[in-house]
Parts: C-alpha cells; structure tokens; sequence
C-alpha cells in the first residue's frame, strides 16, 4: 500500500486558472465536425439543435467547454471563410483537406454555424485563419466579417446573413503549425510573414489578440529573435504536444503505461521552456506574450501513419481511437501542469473535441457514449476560474518501473469564495494509495472519483457507462486532516464547503 501526505497550501496563492485553459478544439477532420457536431438542419433521425446534435451538445455543455478553437489545425490553412457563409444550398463544395484526408465538404458548417454552436456551448471562439493558401486581405476580412461595429458592406453582409450584432472575436490564430501541413516555411520566413498579417490585423481590430504559430525550442527561438523589435504584435504564441510513446491504445505494457503518463507530464517543462525564450526576448515589455498550447492530448498509434509504432495504424486512418483510464490519468496529469503554470499558459486546447483522437465524446450512428477523458475533465469543473493553490507532498513515494522522481500520487487544488477544491491523482499502475490529505477546511461538500478495474479500462459503443464517476468515501483524520483511499491509476475530487 502506498502511504502519501499532501497539503494544501492555502496560504500560497498561484494565480487565477483562465477558463480559457480548458479550451477544446473542433476541427474539419474525420467525424469531429461533421457528423460528431453538426449533422445539418435536415436530419429527422437525431434531435438537433439548428443542426448541431442535441445530445452531443448537451454532454459537452456539461462538460463544460469554455473555449473552442475551429476550424482547424491543418485545415484552416486551405480553407477560405466565404465559402461557409449565406444560404448554405448555395455554397460550394470543396476538398476538405486536412492531414491527408481528402473529402467533400459542403460548407454548411461555416462561421455563422460554429458562432451558434459556441452560443450553445457557452464558449468564447478562437478562430485559426489561413497562411498557408489565404492572404492578409482574406484574413483582415474575416476579422472585420466577424468584429466590425462600422457600418461597412462586410458588415452588412454579415447582418443579412443572420447577425446584426458583431461577433466580437478576441482569439485570432495566425496559421498553423506553417513549419509543417501550414506552408513548410522556414523560421525568419514565417516571422516576417506574421509580422506583415499581424500589423494589417491589428488595424482592423485593435483588441484582436494574435496567436503566432510556434514549434519546438529552435523555431521559438528564431521566430523571437526575428520579431524581436515587433513584439507587441503578439499576444501569444501557439505550441502544440502530442503524446506518442505509449504504445497501443489499449494493449499496452506496465513500461508503456508509464511512459505516456511522463510525456504528459513533461508537456509542464515544454512550457516552462517556451516562456524562458520567450522571457528572454519580451523581458518586462508592456504587452506580455502568453503561451497557447493550442492542441494537446494523447495520439496513439492506430490512429497515425508516423512517429513510433505507427506500422500499426488502422486503413483507412480515420483520426479515432481508443480512449482508456491511462488517457484520463494523463489528461489528469497535464491539468495539474497547467494548474502550475497558469500564469504564463494562457490557453490550452485539447484535441479533439468529439470523435478524433483524445475525445471526451464519441458517436456511432444515433449512439453517444463519454470517454474516461470526458469524466476527467467533469471532475476538473471546480477549479475552472478559481485561483490554483499549490498542493506540497510532505510525505510521497516515486514511481517504479520508469526510472523518475515523479510522485505516484499528486494533486491540484484551487480556491473560489473561500470555497476550496483538490484534484487527486493515483498514478500506479496497479496498487492502492492511503492519502493523508491537510487542509484547513472543516466539511466535505462533495467527493467523486474515477476509476476503473484496469488501466486500459474504457468506455465503448456495447460499454458506454463502464467507467464513470462514483461517490468516495473521505474520513476526518484529525485536525484539518482527511483521509482518502485512492484505488490504481484514478483520479478524485473533493469539494470543501467555505
Ligand atoms: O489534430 C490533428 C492535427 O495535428 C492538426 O490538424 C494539426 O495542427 C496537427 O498536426
């Protein structure tokens, strides 16, 4: 039996945790958008709200999604916004073209769409525009499209198609990922690129908060030192991390089950990285330059056709994959990251939001079924918009099998109206954790936990409830003490009344 001690420091305040670090991403990629969110006015088989299925909407509404970025990823550098606007039988149908899929698309969900959908979701939209085969001109027209409170002809258009109100959108991506699928350019290249888009972006709508296509440490670097006089043309800069190595999505060893939870929780020291570069450049400059962890989350191998073990991968690759209690134990473990570092990542988006890849919500025909992930995320609710409290571990015990330092058993927690909330993890494999949990709080207002019977546990079409969340027990253990029994690789959390 593991035996922990944590303590909640009230007394240390971090920084308030954005809602924008639960941020979700919808991209035109497989059945994320179409057919996971949107299945079109005409359908009769599924209820809908205005084309976006009921269920699915209602499951996230719950979730909650406070941010979501569309519509792509790789795809918002083909696409161009006209196309999805006015009467949706005179669109045209274009090629989809996203991470070498290649499909029909007819449009139909276009800006006035995903703004409705952002409307039912209660999400603040971040929406990624085109470098790679759109203009400056083309961006500029979507912002004033979308925000301008002049009364121009874009304006008009947009009221004629339905809002006469401006959308007022803040978060505006500047590309994506243009070193790769976005344009293949090279560092100074793109840095000058974005220093032209941005400065004709800025005139349009000055409150418009820029996102800059980053990469690793090398392009981060480059791309500062290029734009180094130019900085308060950026607001933040975009970083993205997939998790690859480990292994099959469900048939993987005790070694691999590890070593996806440390990549999960190495994403902390690839921001940690990226504000250093940035720190270096931007110094005290009066705009501060946040990070956007634009996509994140686990990509196994079955759903890829590179990185490792991707011999293995499903044909056709349709982005989908399983998701098991080791990819809610990991979501777990980068929330805890994000928790820390809340004052320097300023958005964070898990991909993706239904269907592909690091789910929280899956779909088959009119079925609808919660992954672990969505569970995860539920439990995390309390601390979206409170202030993250460090959690200390007095007494803590490392994990086997993977050669680290890392504790088996963390936690997170937050403060709202004096009200506080803790997220614990157990990250073992396979053996139990007895928690000795400090804070000075007097009742528990609530506890739940999620766990399953194995690490590769999951929820299915024929299993969708197999993993939920459950009521836990907690015991007064002495003065401002409690005591938790955390079962292998869960995740809790417990609510104090103020
Ligand atoms: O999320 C899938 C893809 O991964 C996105 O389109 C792209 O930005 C990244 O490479």
């Amino acid at each position: 039996m593991i035996e922990t001690t944590l303590a909640v420091r009230e007394d240390q305040p971090i920084g308030r945790i954005s809602p924008r670090l639960y941020g979700h991403f919808a991209e035109h990629l497989g059945r994320c958008c179409y057919d996971g969110l949107w299945i079109g006015t005409n359908n009769t088989q599924i209820p809908h709200y205005k084309g976006f299925r009921a269920d699915v909407v209602d499951a996230l509404r719950a979730m909650p999604v406070p941010m979501l970025r569309w519509p792509g990823g790789c795809y918002a550098d083909h696409y161009h916004w006209r196309d999805g606007i006015g009467p949706s039988n005179q669109r045209p149908t274009r090629l989809g073209l996203s991470c070498g899929l290649q499909v029909e698309d007819d449009n139909s969900l276009g800006t006035h769409e995903f703004m409705y959908l952002c409307q039912l979701l209660g999400a603040e939209p971040y929406l990624a525009g085109n470098m790679g085969s759109g203009s400056a001109q083309e961006l500029c027209d979507w912002v004033e499209y979308c925000n301008t409170t002049v009364n121009t002809t874009l304006a008009r258009e947009r009221t004629s198609n339905g809002s006469a109100s401006p959308f007022g959108v803040k978060l505006w991506g500047v590309g994506n990922e243009n070193w790769g699928c976005g344009g293949n350019y090279d560092v100074e290249f793109y840095a000058r690129e974005y220093r032209r888009y941005a400065t004709m972006l800025r005139h349009v709508d000055p409150a418009a908060e820029l996102v800059a296509c980053g990469q690793e440490d090398e392009w981060n670097t480059k791309f500062m030192e290029t734009n180094r006089r130019h900085l308060e043309l950026m607001d933040h800069l975009s970083i993205h991390r997939y998790w690859i190595h480990g292994g099959a999505e469900i048939d993987f060893t005790e070694e691999q089950y590890y070593a996806l939870l440390n990549e999960a929780h190495e994403t902390e020291d690839f921001v940690l990285r990226t504000s250093a570069i940035i720190q270096e450049y931007a110094g005290s400059n009066s705009r501060p330059i946040g990070i956007a962890l634009d996509e994140w989350g686990v990509w196994h191998p079955e759903a890829r056709s590179w990185g490792p073990d991707s011999q293995n991968h499903r044909t056709p690759i349709t982005y989908e994959q399983a998701n098991t209690m080791r990819d809610a134990v990991a979501t777990a473990i980068a929330l805890e990251g994000f928790h820390r570092q809340c004052n320097i990542l300023t958005l964070a988006n898990l991909a993706q939001i239904v269907n592909v890849l690091h789910a929280p919500v899956m779909t088959d025909g009119a079925s609808i079924w919660l992954t672990p992930t969505y569970y995860v995320l539920q439990l995390h609710k309390p601390h979206i918009g409170a202030t993250a409290l460090p959690v200390e571990i007095t007494h803590g015990y490392t994990q086997p099998a993977a050669n680290t330092d890392i504790n088996v058993v963390s936690a997170t927690a937050s403060v709202r109206d004096g009200q506080t909330a803790v997220t614990l993890i157990n990250r073992h494999h396979d053996q139990p954790a007895s928690v000795t949990l400090i804070a000075s709080q007097s009742q528990i207002e609530s506890a739940y936990i999620i766990s399953g019977d194995r690490p590769n546990s999951t929820n299915d079409l024929n299993n969708p409830i197999r993993i939920q969340s459950a009521n836990l027990q907690v015991n007064p253990d002495g003065v401002n003490q409690w005591r938790i029994e955390l079962s292998p690789h869960s995740i809790a959390t417990l609510q104090f009344r103020s």
